[in-house]
């Protein structure tokens, strides 16, 4: 796909983008500081647009004049506790969202594929309708992007919502493309619900399912090299994904470096 790439500067789009280049998509990075851009990262990406993710216009004008199938959105980075006072977070993922929209929507054609960050607390906890961060209130902002994402026309935005846990480097450096021991491979997926997710606690009389989240969430720390090769690998997917429209947990094959 033609993968317009949101945050390519930081932990997770820096990853991003070796993962996407290992599995054949054309990148367009749109960045406020392109000075960050090494070289060897310039010299495989098509283009390189300069701008701010809180700008519609110019996100939707990056998506047309490039003609971008699919988005990544890891620009950005959600307060644990609490809510920023300007609130930048959720407005940059509700210009993202517009954007998109309003692409599509003067294009026509197809939806256009989105793979957006979110945070472990927006998955199901073992009690139906609650989800994990009802439990453990943690990274609250992920909480408003997910209800304005849940209200979208699938035909405008085909969405998937990745519901990180806390993810670290394999590699210190980041090599172009990623390199084979970053894999898919190496991650379990599932969608709406942490894969593997148990729910042997959730009876104990009120506190139970406080020990359910607490007792678990821990496993699903990752690298941040499988999760990024994953999401490369559904992009090659397109519309076609069964993980358009959910809310994807993963977990390791084997615990977290
Ligand atoms: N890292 C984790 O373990 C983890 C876990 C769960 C979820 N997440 C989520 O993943 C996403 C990315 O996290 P991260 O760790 O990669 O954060 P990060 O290292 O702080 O990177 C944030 C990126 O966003 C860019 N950015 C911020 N404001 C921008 C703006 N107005 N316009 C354009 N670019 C802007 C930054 O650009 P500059 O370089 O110019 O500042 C940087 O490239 C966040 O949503 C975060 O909550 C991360």
């Amino acid at each position: 796909m033609k993968v317009l790439l949101l945050g390519a500067t930081g932990n997770v789009g820096s990853r991003a983008l070796p993962a996407l280049i290992k599995h054949g998509h054309t990148v367009v990075v749109y960045v406020r500081s392109p000075s960050k851009l090494a070289p060897g990262k310039r010299a495989v990406l098509a283009d390189v647009v300069v701008g701010s993710v809180t700008d519609k216009s110019a996100l939707k004008d990056a998506i047309l004049a490039h003609n971008c199938d699919a988005v990544f959105h890891a620009a950005g980075v959600a307060q644990m506790f609490g809510r920023s006072k300007t609130g930048e977070y959720n407005k940059m993922f509700a210009t993202v969202v517009a954007a998109i929209v309003e692409a599509r929507e003067e294009r026509r054609g197809p939806a256009i594929r989105a793979w957006l960050m979110s945070g472990f607390p927006m998955l199901d906890s073992a009690i139906p309708t609650h989800l994990i961060g009802d439990y453990m209130p943690m990274f609250p902002e992920h909480r408003e992007n997910l209800a304005l994402i849940q209200k979208q026309d699938e035909g405008n935005i085909a969405w998937s919502l990745f519901c990180a846990n806390q993810m670290s480097p394999k590699h210190n450096e980041i090599r172009i493309p990623a390199p084979d021991d970053c894999s898919a491979a190496n991650v379990i997926a599932s969608a709406d619900s942490p894969p593997e997710w148990r729910d042997t606690l959730k009876w104990v009389p009120l506190i139970g399912p406080y020990l359910n989240v607490f007792g678990l969430a821990g496993g699903y720390a990752t690298s941040l090299e499988d999760p990024l090769d994953f999401i490369a690998t559904d992009f090659e997917k397109g519309l076609q994904s069964e993980f358009v429209g959910k809310r994807v947990g993963l977990k390791m094959k084997k615990a977290a470096p």
